[in-house]
This record gives C-alpha cells, sequence and structure tokens, in this order.
C-alpha cells in the first residue's frame, strides 16, 4: 500500500521517516492515526487526495501533480503557539518555490502563499490537545505545483498553479526534498528561541502590512490598517478610532 522513506540526511528533524502513497483520503487524516505512536517530523506524502481538506472544512482540490503532505511536530509549547508553525510554514513555502521556481511570492497573513495576488500554497494546522497541553501538531501543506486549476477552485478564490506561471514542469521530488529542508531550517529556528528571524523574513514577504483589511471570525468582522505581527504571529490592527485590536485568528476578506 505505501512505501516508507528513510532517509534525509541533511535535516536535523523533519523528513527523516517519510510514508509515500499514490493516493489517499487526506494526509492530514492519515498523519493524525499514526502521530502519536511516530516521532516528531514524520511525513505523510500523497500524490493525489480524493478527500484533501482546507480551513474551515473546506475542500481541497488535490489532483496529480500538486503537493499534498503533513508534518508531524511535538514541540514542547503552549496551545497559544500553534499559530507560530503557520507562519513559519508560510516563509518555507515561500522560500522553496522562489528557488525552486525563481518567482516572487507573497504571504497572506494568516496561512497562504501568494503569486501574483493568486493562492499557489496553503496551510492547514490542526493540534490534539490532551489535559490542556499540546499532544501533538500535524502541519498539513498543499502546493499547486504542476496541476492543473479547475473553473470550480477558481470560484473559491483567486488561485494559481507553479506550471501555470512559469510555463513549465517542477521536478516533484527535488522540489519536496527542499521543502522539507527549508521547513527543517525554520523549525529549528522556532526550536531554538530564535523565532524573531522567521517573523523578519516573513514581514519581508508579506502582501498584508500596510493594507486596510476586514478579518472574518465566523460572523464577526473585524476592519482596519494591518500594522504589524507580534512575535507570536498575532496580527496587529489599527482600527477606525485608533484603537489597537490583536488579532489571533481569521480570514482576511
Ligand atoms: C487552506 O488553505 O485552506 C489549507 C489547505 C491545506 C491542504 C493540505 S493538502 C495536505 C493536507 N491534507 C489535507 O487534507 N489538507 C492538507
Amino acid at each position: 500500500m505505501f512505501k516508507v522513506l528513510v532517509h534525509r540526511e541533511k535535516t536535523r528533524v523533519i523528513g527523516k521517516k517519510i510514508y509515500y502513497f499514490k493516493c489517499l483520503s487526506s494526509t492530514q487524516d492519515f498523519a493524525k492515526k499514526i502521530a502519536e505512536k511516530e516521532k516528531e517530523g514524520t511525513v505523510v506524502i500523497a500524490d493525489k487526495q480524493t478527500k484533501g481538506r482546507g480551513r474551515h472544512n473546506r475542500m481541497w482540490f488535490s489532483p496529480k501533480g500538486g503537493v499534498y503532505l503533513s508534518i508531524i511536530l511535538k514541540p514542547d509549547m503552549p496551545i497559544q503557539d500553534v499559530s507560530k508553525l503557520t507562519l513559519l510554514s508560510c516563509v518555507a513555502i515561500s522560500n522553496t518555490i522562489e528557488k525552486q521556481a525563481n518567482i516572487k511570492t507573497s504571504i497572506k497573513w494568516p496561512n497562504d502563499v501568494l503569486i501574483k495576488d493568486k493562492k499557489i500554497a496553503g496551510i492547514l494546522t490542526e493540534g490534539n490537545i490532551q489535559n490542556n497541553k499540546l499532544n501533538f501538531t500535524v502541519v498539513g501543506i498543499g502546493i499547486n505545483l504542476n496541476n492543473k486549476i479547475k473553473l470550480k477552485e477558481r470560484i473559491l478564490y483567486p488561485a494559481t498553479s507553479i506550471r501555470e506561471e512559469i510555463n513549465k514542469e517542477i521536478e516533484k521530488e527535488k522540489f519536496i526534498e527542499n521543502l522539507l529542508f527549508d521547513f527543517d531550517k525554520m523549525y529549528t529556528y522556532f526550536k531554538k528561541n530564535n523565532f524573531s528571524k522567521v517573523i523578519k523574513i516573513w514581514k519581508n514577504k508579506t502582501s498584508t502590512l500596510g493594507n486596510y483589511v476586514t478579518v472574518l471570525q465566523g460572523n464577526k468582522k473585524i476592519t482596519g490598517l494591518a500594522i504589524d505581527i507580534d512575535e507570536d504571529g498575532f496580527l496587529i490592527l489599527k482600527d477606525k478610532k485608533s484603537n489597537i485590536v490583536k488579532v489571533i485568528t481569521g480570514d482576511i476578506v
């Protein structure tokens, strides 16, 4: 059913063990099932998914050609730090795409990587909490690499793929290898209390800061000028009355 690949000498923790599937319902669901018994850094990859999930239980179209993977992490950290993992994932994905495809990307808070304002990648970070402590976290990454974007996907939000943007295919295995390496680097900054380095790169890449934004949190809307993200990865807005508002989660519309 699956191959278990054990290699990756270049990384510290990420991808020492990789489960690879041709097809899976969702790498995220599989990773959550095995997370308890697996070591931190174990990765689950599928060539395609039949039930790929995005945030807010949206569907994540997962045809062949795209990158679909989930990374099991077990950092010793407070629950509210989970958003830092999303941030560092955005930076890693953006770095890999820029190096491998030689194209500029930007980051939209909290979890999107864009090319020319169109979504190229998304991150789903899910935590498992036991006795008020984070037991494990699974970071799910979906990247439109060589796949074609369907019309029904474009209706949800403007989306693109790397192949569409650069008019050529990227070698997927090499791309994933680089992604795991870049992820490992950012995760190491985080683990070694160097998260400010990640924030610095994030700020250089983001399209969110300096713009008036509306953040949707369920039915609640918060509007203001995005002025900063703090060291925890929370978005800082200045509203019409010049109040400073800290936004922990939500979607920018
Ligand atoms: C989003 O932007 O809403 C997040 C999309 C996350 C999709 C990835 S693909 C690999 C992993 N498996 C899933 O079912 N979802 C995530």
